[in-house]
């Protein structure tokens, strides 16, 4: 059950898209891919053709349900989606307070998914610190943490390097690995804040992912940047960090055959 969590301590950075694409390729090569949205803005699912107007997710029910996996909606491929949900704010803070609170409340949650053998989970999360971030890092394989190509981002380098972000090291398993997004070579500052950042992070650092436009207009179709342009800047990059995930996390790329539902 390989688990990866997508955070940044910084908003809009492309955590989202990342997810929601590298749950593409993960599945696209054979794995059983299980998307799961941690932010209350909830728009993961939107990656994956879910309709904005669909309000189903699983923190709504999360204080009665045991089994969040009865929340899964599938895609019609390998990929399945855990939404956050429309919630109120009173249910927002009662599972924000269990997810501080309650040891066990994410593993009896997710105790289905988590047993589910070869399932590839990729979990999306809110800015910053947060409660569902420091509950997660306890079951996560590896922490992907996106940076963007500028000045603001090289100021954050230091509290993740410090352990600054959730109060202690973000990841006990493999470890966590950074990506640099909208990085534009025809930018001066772009240009010269990814080749501090290579230099700096070395390995941790699994990809550079170009500025391009077909990422925000895959976006806006619905669409994984694969299926909206397989051959844009974007597309190539991704599944290079996908590949460096699947090998640093035992992935076995499966035969890429559609599978049978999850449940
Ligand atoms: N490589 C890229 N090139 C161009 N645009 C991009 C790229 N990556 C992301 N974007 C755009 O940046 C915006 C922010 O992306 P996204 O919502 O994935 O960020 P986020 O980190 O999840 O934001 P939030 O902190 O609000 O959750 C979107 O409009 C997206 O289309
Ligand atoms: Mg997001």
């Amino acid at each position: 059950m390989p688990l990866v969590c997508v955070c940044s301590p910084k908003g809009g950075v492309g955590k989202t898209t990342l997810a929601a694409n590298l749950a593409y390729t993960l599945a696209r090569a054979g794995s059983k891919v299980l998307a799961i949205d941690f932010d209350v803005q909830n728009a993961l699912r939107l990656h994956f053709g879910v309709p904005l107007s669909d309000g189903r997710g699983f923190v709504a029910k999360s204080a009665d349900a045991s089994d969040w996996g009865q929340s899964i909606l599938t895609t019609g491929g390998n990929i399945f989606v855990l939404p956050y949900g429309e919630v109120t704010e009173e249910q927002r803070i009662t599972f924000e307070n269990n997810l501080t609170h309650d040891a066990n409340f994410l593993t009896r949650g997710l105790h289905s998914v988590l047993n589910y053998p070869g399932l590839v989970i990729v979990a999306d999360f809110p800015p910053g610190p947060g409660p569902a971030l420091k509950a997660m890092s306890a079951l996560a394989d590896l922490h992907l943490v996106v940076l963007l190509a500028d000045t603001a981002s090289l100021s954050l380098l230091p509290q993740i390097e410090n352990d600054k972000m959730i109060g202690g090291a973000l990841n006990h398993r493999a470890g966590h690995y950074f990506v640099l997004n909208q990085s534009d070579s025809r930018r001066n500052i772009s240009r010269d804040v990814t080749a501090f950042m290579q230099q700096r992070l070395g390995d941790k650092l699994l990809g550079v992912v170009n500025r391009d436009e077909s990422v925000a207009e895959a976006n806006a179709s619905q669409q994984s940047v694969f299926e909206f342009s397989p051959v844009s800047s974007a597309a190539f990059d991704i599944e290079i960090i996908s590949k460096r995930i699947a090998a640093l996390l035992n992935i076995t790329v499966g035969d890429g055959e559609m599978h049978a539902p999850l449940r």
